[in-house]
């Protein structure tokens, strides 16, 4: 059964983190100086085992949710992930099940993780530059090691392939037209994201952002684009077509140009609270509710009071707000994933 928050808006898309580790240390999420040896990622007592996680997630969509996403840190390095994919794809065949990842690991797992029931990934990569990729990554790894998981996935048929590059000024902008157009005709969907001020670590300022706008002009001037309708509303990629035919782009204006009014994610952290919001200062504990004996029933109607008051609208604020840039407390995107 659907239900609404405070605005209306239907729970429909559950982003479940499954680890808060990542084997790459990119300098906007988990900056190697922050995240070094001594770091402390949460013991293993105070992440959601795969029973648990199964079962919020099936409260979760008989509360209405249609789309899984399963993310990170880096959801790969969590141990035997293609048993969850199996649990969760069992839940309900239609699922869009789905993950995002650094696609380091993708090779070696990719045949278990379709066997398992997962339709299509979706892989992180902000430039096609090999020097920039490896200074972004924080590891030094090659962009070839991530075009070897592209291909494996579509080798086992987890396509189509979306590639999400984040574009940050001065840093990888001026390689975004490259990366485009080496994606070009592959079948594969090239996502350009405005870099956003998720959590409290990255040193996020306004100039860093390079508008979508700004995005579909440099790659317009050199292969023509032409605007499509979205698959469905609410999607938070705005897409574009080559007009020569040969596959599209998208741009995703998180920034410039905020989608909340269309939002229906809740994010799962991998210690097991519900967050309502991507900027959300706190989350809703779930985990400890479940392993103190919570009933079915009383889960479910946790998880509608949760969504039901929720009012979160965290970019079109910050775009109102834009020149107080308000210095609360956010979650850091390693804990919820994208
Ligand atoms: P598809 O179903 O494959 O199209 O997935 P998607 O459009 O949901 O894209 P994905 O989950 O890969 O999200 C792409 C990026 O968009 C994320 O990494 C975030 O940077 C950004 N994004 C996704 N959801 C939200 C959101 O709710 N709020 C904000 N501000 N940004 C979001
Ligand atoms: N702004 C936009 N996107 C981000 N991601 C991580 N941090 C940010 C940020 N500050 C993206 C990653 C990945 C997904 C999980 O979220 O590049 O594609
Ligand atoms: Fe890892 Fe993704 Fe964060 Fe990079 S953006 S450090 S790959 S979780
Ligand atoms: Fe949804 Fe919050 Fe992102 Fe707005 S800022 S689209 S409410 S996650």
């Amino acid at each position: 059964m659907t239900i609404q928050d405070s605005f209306g808006r239907p729970l429909r898309d559950l982003r479940i983190s499954v680890t808060d580790r990542c084997n790459f240390r990119c300098t906007y999420c988990m900056p190697a100086e922050i995240f070094g040896e001594a770091y402390q990622f949460l013991p293993k007592e105070e992440v959601l085992t795969f029973e648990e996680i199964t079962r919020l997630t099936r409260a979760f969509v008989d509360h209405g949710v249609n789309k899984l996403r399963i993310t990170g840190g880096e959801p790969l390095l969590r141990t035997d992930l293609p048993l969850l994919v199996a649990m969760l794809a069992d839940l309900d065949p239609a699922l869009d099940l789905t993950l995002t990842t650094n696609a380091y690991l993708l090779p070696q797992q990719a045949q278990a993780l379709k066997d398992a029931g997962l339709k299509r990934v979706t892989v992180s990569l902000d430039t096609i530059d090999d020097g920039i990729f490896r200074e972004m990554n924080g590891r030094g790894f090659p962009v070839q090691r991530v075009l070897d998981g592209i291909e494996s996935a579509v080798q086992v048929g987890l396509s189509p392939v979306k590639i999400n590059a984040v574009v940050q000024k001065g840093v990888n902008d001026h390689t975004v037209v490259d990366l485009a157009r080496h994606f070009k005709g592959t079948g594969h969907i090239v996502r350009f994201i405005e870099y956003m001020d998720v959590g409290n670590r990255n040193g996020w300022k306004w100039d860093h952002v390079v508008p979508a706008a700004d995005i579909v002009k440099l790659i317009d001037a050199e292969l023509p684009l032409e605007p499509i309708a979205s698959n469905y509303r609410g999607e938070v990629a705005n897409r574009y077509r080559y007009r020569d035919g040969d596959g599209e782009i998208g741009v995703i204006a998180s920034v410039s140009m905020p989608f909340c009014g269309d939002c229906t994610r809740a994010r799962l952290s991998t210690d097991g609270k519900i967050y309502t919001c991507l900027f959300a200062s706190g989350g809703v504990d779930l985990r400890d509710f479940l392993r103190s004996g919570a009933s079915d029933s009383q889960l479910s109607d946790r998880i509608k009071a949760i969504w039901g008051r929720r009012a979160d609208r965290y970019s079109e604020e910050r775009a109102e707000l834009a020149p107080l840039q308000n210095g609360r407390q956010k979650v850091e995107m390693y804990h919820i994933g994208g």
